[in-house]
């Protein structure tokens, strides 16, 4: 089979020719050459000393392959550039011609993303000069050279030196004229992503405005003319806001005090703690240095009211009490006053609980979890879900680790660089808040209170020193946890410190009483949680938690990302188990709680927080909030594989805002080349953000969205041929391997499982072969299908944006007629692919059937997911793509094509007030 790559045509005079100016931003050859044997020679220029590899592939004979660089020199240039000449051990004959691509890292930081599809260079070697052997003229490289009678003119005669400064929300860029050059492009983007935008000038300065502050953004300037182009290296801007007006040092002269708009302060920024505090009636937050004063501003200080102030440091797992005063009212302080010293209101010494390693006389009890390092192949081998065994609730589930805290900015819902790479995890939980587990409460956590001992398995090296190669302290080489979270709010848990280390023998260890080798080698962790006198907030049976592990990872090697990362935060109610109801109306809608909240059973995720620009666009994007642990490295592997171009391997995802994981995500180099003909090279360029997606050439209908899927394929025979029996509605009969089995998939149910359906994408759309059925020769290997199969099947449904169940719009809906083929409620079979889905009540607004509404057979569109999908997809919630073809805008549309079998459920619509049409749009768009 021959492999069609989408190369464009060469070659202008000179051998080389950039394909797109995409890679120009990342590094422009100035020169490519044959040595006297006839190797390649290339010259680059970046714009800082490279330290990392560096690596060459050329496509030859239907095949990427990564060629040897055999020698490289570097040269220091003027203007802080470096140049670097490589030798390939690409032996370049007359009349070959090859593509190249160039991927590399410099400084062990900055990844140079390779080249999308079409960034290639041409080479064609007939036209190249060596020193030894002679060039002689062939057919394939002269075809396209004639442009070079023009050759009065050359292309700009290098590439700008440009200076770029940051300020509020804009950077200034000038750069030195380029003799030659007509005019100058600017691309600009954020600077781990490809530059999406641009702008023009015939000048050598520009302002660009309008950027987000605090991100990095990179800055290619081209120099063009008719002739060609000459791009500058990247440079790199972080537009910062305006430094706050310095706070005055203290009021009245008090060394601590609380000033009247609520600024609570301490005076000695000498504290060498790796956490301060400042508490305000045992209320705890974490407190900002700035000179050498401590502060956290409180938004509920009401004047002529009293306060107890503490001012507390955590080195390690306790926290100790450097200052305390009380009856303190706002615009008063004192002017020293150590814990205790009489001006106190008693000398707490804080923390409190959070000494664990004292407590933790019953450790023993924690070993019959995770079963860490043994039976599924990524270590996390116990079983997911959510059990009672002697009025212990027990629950396992997955863990993925995140760049930042919900509701702290970017990156909560986003994927981090290399996220595929042991940063996931796996929680348990041992619940004795139930009364019936009281007696068991003293053994497993210390205490006769309600408590909950969780544990933690991860595959990860910890990071042992800094990004600077500093030791790092003890706390800080173990996970933390946090819990009592004032529901989301990052800045607002109660406490975070130091899990224990779980011992090979399953006793526990305080992380500061082991030895750093030890903290070096573990991979398993406790917590306990459980009331705390300083926290008013209640902790027993039926209370809802908020929690989240911190954990810190060694630097990835060749990305070089964060050290620091955030698990999920999990919402739980004591006593029972995972809640999606969010408690904090920054994150969304409060109290979505009803018997519709979980649309997609236990799978469902949380709303997702906003904060951060679009991060609620990352919504179809989550995995199962009950993920199985053993299946979290294969969703996280399967979409690395949906993101994967297996033209040339790299990794896309859309731009999205967010600092981190976009773009410049590391290649998937064995994917590269096994694409043959395809339609789009990668899932996600039709699943784009796995929402609705555009129409693509050939094909009449859309990609539908990709959420929920496991769970469909979970629905039992049984109760589709039932629906048919009820209702009408055709059963999709599809005979694969000999066996007929129920169609479910794609707009017609022609694929009979998500695997079916994933190995035919994988052979129609892409060119790429498996071992299912029809779709070989097998390409790819039955593991890395698995993980598309597992990734796609394992796709959260978000939960609704209001309470459904006794809404006028689902009554309006069922009474119309809707609900008939839009089947609101159905449980999930017992024996599924993936147990986390099995025995799920679920609203998926289908019946899997066809029916004929006057276009042909359909399958009735799930409709959950329905309201966020316009959003999704583009932007806007209210532009949405329905119906096979994505043509209907919004629902009434969608109702207005529902003739032939769907004909009575529309005129009943039409009949219908208008109060109930609008019932059934808000109904719909809360999905
Ligand atoms: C060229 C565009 C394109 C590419 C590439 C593509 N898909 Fe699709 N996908 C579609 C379309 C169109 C449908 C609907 C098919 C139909 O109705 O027959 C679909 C349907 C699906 C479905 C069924 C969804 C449902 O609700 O029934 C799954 C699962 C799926 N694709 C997974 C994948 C995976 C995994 C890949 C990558 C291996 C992929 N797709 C690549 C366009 C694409
Ligand atoms: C006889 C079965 C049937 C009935 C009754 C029915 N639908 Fe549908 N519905 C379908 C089918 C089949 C499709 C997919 C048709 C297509 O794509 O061409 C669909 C698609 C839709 C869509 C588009 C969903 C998407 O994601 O593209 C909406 C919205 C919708 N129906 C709403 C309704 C409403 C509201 C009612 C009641 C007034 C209703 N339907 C009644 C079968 C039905």
């Amino acid at each position: 089979m021959s492999k069609q790559i989408p190369f464009k045509p060469a070659i202008i005079a000179g051998a080389v020719t950039l394909i797109s100016s995409a890679i120009a931003a990342q590094a422009a050859p100035i020169d490519v050459s044959l040595n006297s044997a006839g190797e390649l020679l290339l010259e680059y220029t970046f714009d800082e000393q490279k330290s990392g590899g560096m690596w060459l592939s050329a496509y030859e004979n239907g095949q990427w392959s990564f060629t040897t660089i055999t020698g490289a020199t570097e040269t220091g240039l003027a203007g802080g550039q470096w140049r670097y000449l490589y030798q390939s051990d690409l032996q370049c004959d007359s009349g070959d011609e090859f593509s190249l691509r160039v991927q590399g890292n410099y400084s062990q930081v900055d990844w140079l993303p390779g080249p999308t599809a079409d960034d290639f260079y041409e080479v064609s070697c007939a036209t190249l000069g060596s020193s030894g052997a002679s060039s002689s003229s062939s057919s394939a490289a002269s075809s396209e050279s004639s442009s070079s009678s023009s050759s009065s003119i050359s292309p700009p005669a290098h590439a700008p030196v440009v200076n770029a400064s940051a300020s509020d929300a804009q950077v200034q860029l000038s750069w030195s004229s380029v003799s030659g050059a007509t005019a100058y492009r600017v691309e600009y983007g954020y600077a781990t992503g490809a530059l999406q935008d641009s702008q023009s000038t015939d000048q050598t300065a520009l302002t660009v405005t309008g950027l987000d502050n605090g991100f990095d953004y990179d800055f290619v300037v081209v120099a063009v003319n008719s002739r060609g182009e000459n791009a500058s290296a990247r440079i790199t801007a972080t537009p910062e806001a305006p430094a706050a007006e310095p706070e005055s040092p203290a009021v009245g002269g008090y060394a601590f005090g609380l000033q009247s708009d609520g600024t609570l302060y301490h005076i000695d920024g000498g504290q060498t703690g790796a956490w301060a505090y400042l508490c305000l009636n045992s209320d705890c937050r974490q407190a900002v240095l700035n000179g050498n004063r401590y502060q956290y501003t409180f938004s509920n200080v009401t004047p002529g009211q009293s306060y107890d102030l503490q001012f507390k440091v955590q080195d390690d797992a306790s926290s100790q009490c450097i200052a305390d005063a009380s009856g303190i009212a706002p615009g008063n302080g004192v002017t020293s006053s150590p814990c205790g010293s009489g001006n106190a209101s008693g000398n707490d010494t804080g923390g409190g609980d959070n000494s664990g390693g004292d407590d933790n006389s019953g450790g023993g009890d924690s070993s019959g979890g995770g079963d860490n390092g043994s039976g599924a192949d990524n270590g996390f081998g116990g079983a997911g879900g959510v059990r009672v065994e002697n009025g212990v609730v027990i629950a396992n589930v997955a863990e993925r680790y995140r760049v930042r805290h919900e509701l702290s900015g970017n990156d909560f819902n986003n994927f981090n660089i290399e996220y595929w790479r042991a940063r996931y995890g796996a929680l348990e939980l041992r619940d004795y808040t139930r009364p019936e587990a009281a007696s068991q409460r003293q053994a497993a956590c210390g205490t006769s209170d309600p408590c909950v001992v969780v544990r933690l398995d991860s595959a990860v090296p910890l990071a042992m020193s800094d990004a600077s190669g500093n030791g790092k302290d003890c706390n800080q080489q173990s996970p933390n946890f946090r819990y009592h979270k004032f529901y989301g709010d990052e800045t607002n848990f109660y406490y975070g410190y130091v899990m224990d280390l779980i011992m090979p023998d399953g006793s526990i260890l305080a992380a500061c009483n082991a030895t750093q080798a030890q903290r070096a080698a573990a991979t398993s962790w406790q917590a306990v949680m459980r009331p705390d006198q300083n926290i008013p907030r209640p902790f027993a049976q039926g209370a809802q938690v908020e929690f989240e592990v911190t954990i810190n990872f060694d630097r990835a090697q060749v990305t070089g990302d964060n050290v620091n990362y955030y698990g999920q935060t999990f919402k739980y109610v004591l006593g029972e188990g995972f809640v999606v109801n969010n408690q904090d109306p920054a994150i969304g809608p409060v109290a979505v709680n009803d018997a519709f909240a979980k649309l997609g059973g236990d799978t469902t995720v949380p709303h997702l927080s906003e904060t951060g620009g679009n991060q609620r666009r990352f919504s179809f994007m989550q995995h199962a909030y009950n993920m199985n642990p053993s299946n979290i490295q294969n969703w996280l592997q399967g979409r690395r594989l949906f993101h994967t171009n297996f033209v040339n391997g790299n990794h896309i995802e859309q731009f999205m805002p967010g600092p981190q994981a976009i773009g410049g995500n590391l290649p998937f180099p064995e994917m590269a080349g096994k694409a043959s003909d395809p339609v789009q090279s990668s899932c996600t360029e039709c699943h784009t953000n796995n929402s609705v997606g555009q129409m693509q050439t050939g094909a009449d209908v859309v990609p539908p969205k990709m959420i929920g899927l496991g769970l469909l394929e979970a629905i039992s025979d049984s109760q589709i041929e039932a629906w048919a029996q009820e209702n009408g509605g055709t059963v999709s009969r599809i005979t694969l391997d000999g066996v007929e089995q129920i169609g479910r998939f794609g707009w017609r149910a022609e694929a009979v499982s998500v695997e079916h359906q994933v190995a035919k994408a994988l052979h129609d759309d892409i060119g790429v072969g498996t071992h299912v059925a029809e779709f070989g020769p097998s390409e790819l290997s039955a593991d890395h299908l698995h993980d598309l199969v597992t990734y796609s099947s394992l796709l959260a449904v978000p939960v609704p944006r209001a309470n459904l169940a006794g809404s006028q719009g689902l009554a309006e809906f069922e009474s119309l007629g809707c609900a008939a083929c839009h089947q609101p409620t159905v449980t999930t079979g017992s024996d599924t692919a993936f147990p986390e889905l099995a025995n799920q009540t679920i609203h998926p607004f289908t019946d899997l059937l066809l029916h004929d509404l006057g276009e042909g057979e359909f399958r009735t569109a799930p409709l959950w997911g329905l309201g966020l999908s316009g959003y999704i997809a583009n932007g806007s919630a209210s532009s949405l793509n329905l119906m096979h073809d994505g043509v209907a805008s919004s629902i009434d549309e969608a109702v207005q094509r529902h003739n032939g079998d769907g004909a009575d459920a529309k005129t009943a619509y039409n009949n219908a007030s208008s109060s109930a049409r609008q019932a059934i749009d808000r109904f719909l768009m809360n999905l």
